[in-house]
């Protein structure tokens, strides 16, 4: 098989990590991929977004096998323009893609499918989302309906930092268009999981489930960021847990989705609050998460790109995916100023050495070969991984990794795993 991985970031490394150790494999590509990426597979540098380019190199390169990370390509159309030259892409459908893309889609197909999730109501008037506010009080949720790189989300704690909310997205347009409606939302309570399911369009297989830290600090401080680390798996979901999930959530979702002609192939990222009342739906995504991927690509002990090539074929119903039996911890490392205004071009050493510690794996994001020389180039810039019998052993070993790594203008969270391990 010929593949082709489509993004630069940790989870695209880590993509291509586990692709590379298929047997089917005989070539592995990465559009535009970093400096890790290239040490598995051959980088081509077509930017994610370059849909046509992306087309044109996988029908000249006879690529079999399409595998978008980020959602920008995948909401463009890179699954529909690859179906169209007839080549294999496990992503879903422009359409079906919405499911990220827009906030309103979600919330009237969760009512469609009876889908437990936040009670809700869309405004296009700030005037009215402001009376809503005033209504209902706080604790209370506003969102942006478009894609904004998670800075369209504002959990207020008051009534007037909902109203800010509104001013700032609808008036102002803070987030231009998308944030032009807004969605108005009931807070949950709980704790928060990612859940991940591979999906041929009917049939949906669990690949395990995750916790992020979105915030930049320490104990959950500071602002929202893409992720600074996940682990796997998450003790507040239990089997009991993940079982209901799929049932009310994940399936439900896929049924309707594939009912209004719009079946969802890829991965389907079922972002989840654990309530008093069971699992409710905060939103889906419509692929991997980043940092959640690179500790769940490390606990895959099936052939990874055999299952993503069932996902394709329509074949999940007869397939079967084996866990190692351990816990995985993702350890973000950043440039200092990440999430606002990273500093950029500096170097990074000893990476060697941390990647040789036992147990240890390090995917790259923003980084790039200069020479001889590792440089960071963007905001998250490595993932520090590691795999132990339990979550205190592998974040043991990820935070030995971290401490081996000799970059003075990096830095990381140091409580990954705070909910499950204790006191951070
Ligand atoms: P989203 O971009 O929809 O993932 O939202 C970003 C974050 O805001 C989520 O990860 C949650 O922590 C929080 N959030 C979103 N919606 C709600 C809600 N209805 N209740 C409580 N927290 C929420
Ligand atoms: N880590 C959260 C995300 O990828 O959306």
């Amino acid at each position: 098989m010929r593949v082709l991985v489509v993004g630069s970031g940790g989870r695209e490394h880590a993509l291509c990590w586990a692709l590379a150790a298929s047997p089917l494999l005989t070539k592995l590509w990465c559009a535009p991929g970093n400096a890790g990426t290239a040490e598995v597979a051959e980088n081509v540098s077509i930017g994610v977004l370059d849909i046509a380019g992306l087309v044109q190199f996988a029908t000249r390169n006879a690529v079999d096998l399409v595998v978008p990370g980020p959602e920008m390509p995948l909401v463009a159309g890179i699954a529909d323009a690859m179906g169209l030259a007839g080549i294999a892409c496990c992503g879903p459908s422009a359409a079906a893609a919405r499911i990220e893309g827009s906030k309103t889609f979600t919330k009237e197909l969760c009512d469609a499918a009876g889908i437990p999730t936040a009670l809700w109501e869309r405004f296009d008037d700030a005037q009215a989302a402001r009376e809503f506010v005033r209504r209902r009080g706080a604790p209370i949720v506003v969102k942006a309906d478009g894609l904004a790189a998670g800075k369209g989300v504002v959990v207020a704690a008051s009534v007037s930092e909902a109203e800010d909310a509104i001013a700032a997205f609808m008036e102002r347009e803070s987030l231009g268009a998308a944030g032009r409606s807004v969605i108005i939302e009931e807070c949950l309570i709980g704790e928060e999981v990612s859940l991940f399911a591979l999906c041929d369009g009917v049939t949906a297989l669990p690949l395990g489930a995750a916790q992020d830290h979105k915030r930049v600090g320490d104990g959950d401080t500071g602002p929202n960021t893409g992720g600074m680390g996940a682990y796997s798996p998450p003790p507040a979901l239990s089997a009991a847990l993940a079982e209901a999930a799929m049932e009310r959530i994940v399936r439900p979702a896929l049924a309707e989705l594939a009912r209004q002609g719009m079946p969802f192939r890829g991965i389907l990222f079922a972002g989840l609050m654990l309530t008093a009342d069971g699992p409710k739906l905060i939103e889906f995504n419509a692929r991997f998460g980043d940092p959640e991927c690179q500790a769940l690509v490390l606990r895959l002990q099936s052939d990874l790109l055999a299952a993503l090539l069932a996902a394709c074929d329509g074949e999940l119903a007869h397939f079967d995916l084996r866990w190692r039996d351990a816990a995985a911890i993702a350890v973000v490392m950043a440039a200092r100023g990440y999430p606002g205004d990273p500093v950029k071009g500096t170097e990074i050493r000893g990476l060697e050495r941390a990647a040789a510690m036992p147990d240890v794996q390090v995917f790259h994001a923003g980084t790039q070969r200069v020479g001889g020389r590792l440089m960071a180039t963007g905001g998250r810039v490595l993932t520090v991984c590691a795999t132990g019998v339990d979550l205190r052993a592998a974040s043991e070993s990820a935070y030995a990794a971290v401490a081996a790594i000799d970059w003075p203008e990096g830095f990381c969270r140091h409580d990954i795993g705070w909910r499950a391990l204790g006191a951070g």
